[in-house]
């Protein structure tokens, strides 16, 4: 007996009309009834049509279904099966099963997207680089000319490096975290290196930089991914901050949450911007003399979101802008 759904559904149908039909031949037998057989015949008739058209309907749509599904590949992601109307399960499945072919077809271009991106930021500073090195190579220069082209040569370099390190950084912390390596460690202890690091990096614009840090907040993660998604906020404060400015940073508890505040007075972020700016590669429409890759704050994200927080943002135009990182902590 081959081990099909239809067939054993099949044998059990078969089955169970026999005992039925015996049972009622039975009553049928006891009460002698009048028109008995007409009467059995009709209740058997209809029984079996019912029974078949189910069995039929259910083991049809499976068939059709799983043909379907054998014909998905990334090639066709955005077809969806769209002849199954019913709002039986076999519609229900019908209609999981776009859905999940929707979640797919949205990360399966995502990923493409990003490619895409990658490659074309790699691609600028490459060729700029090749270039410099070769109008270099055309004649003979003198050594101050020759160094010049090295300076130029190694500031592409470190673009390159640069982006290719955010990158990285992205890649991990979109993959899920094998959580074996995660530690518990001091929040606070983290926030004290971080705001050296800060007022470090805010010297060379004469940048205040303060801290305020509850004492006490354990998390359970990873601290360096954890300390490069803040930093890469610090980093933005500084640099879109004027001279002068000022940068506070701020841990606080509120109920089973910490929640790390990160505010300058720097230039703001225009309304435009505001929904783009953790998207990757996306930079201001009014950063075009401040270096950076549009990768910083989408890094932030995908590390605070692999550790089951949020990032918000508040900012006003000319007055200064505060993310807020808000993370669960484990009591
Ligand atoms: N503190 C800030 N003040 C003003 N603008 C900011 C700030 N942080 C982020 N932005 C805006 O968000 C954009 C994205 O930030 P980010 O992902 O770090 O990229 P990048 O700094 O390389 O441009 C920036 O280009 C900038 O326009
Ligand atoms: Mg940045």
């Amino acid at each position: 007996m081959s081990n099909s759904l239809k067939s054993r559904l099949f044998v059990w149908y078969i089955v169970s009309l026999l005992l039925i039909a015996l049972f009622v031949i039975l009553i049928v037998h006891v009460l002698a009834l009048k028109n008995g057989v007409l009467f059995l015949t009709l209740l058997f008739l209809t029984l079996a049509v019912f029974g078949f058209t189910i069995i039929y309907k259910i083991t049809k749509s499976l068939t059709y279904l799983s043909s379907r599904m054998k014909m998905i590949s990334s090639k066709n992601l955005d077809e969806r099966i769209l002849d199954i109307q019913s709002s039986d399960e076999i519609g229900e499945l019908a209609n999981s099963f776009n859905q999940l072919l929707d979640r797919l077809h949205q990360a399966f271009k995502r990923e493409q997207q990003f490619i895409a991106d990658v490659a074309h930021e790699l691609k600028t500073p490459l060729a700029t680089l090749r270039s410099t090195l070769e109008i270099a190579l055309n004649r003979k220069r003198s050594p101050d000319e020759y160094q010049n082209v090295i300076k130029d040569a190694l500031a592409e370099t470190h673009t390159l490096s640069s982006t290719l390190k955010n990158v990285l950084d992205l890649a991990w912390s979109e993959t899920p975290q094998e959580q074996k390596n995660a530690k518990f460690f001091n929040l606070a202890e983290l926030m004290e290196e971080l705001l050296e690091t800060a007022q470090k990096m805010a010297i060379g614009k004469e940048i205040t930089v303060s801290g305020k840090f509850e004492k006490g907040i354990k998390l359970y993660g990873f601290k360096d991914k954890l300390g490069r998604a803040v930093l890469n906020m610090i980093d933005n404060a500084v640099k879109y901050t004027p001279n002068l400015g000022l940068i506070e940073m701020t841990l606080k508890k509120e109920k089973a949450k910490a929640v790390v505040k990160i505010h300058d007075t720097g230039l703001g972020i225009p309304e435009r911007d505001l929904s783009h700016i953790f998207d990757r590669f996306y930079r201001g429409t009014s950063t075009d003399k401040i270096f950076g890759s549009g990768l910083g704050l989408a890094i932030s994200k995908a590390i605070v979101v692999s550790h089951h927080g949020e990032i918000k943002v508040k900012s006003r135009l000319g007055q200064g802008t505060t993310f807020i990182l808000t993370l669960p902590i484990e009591s």
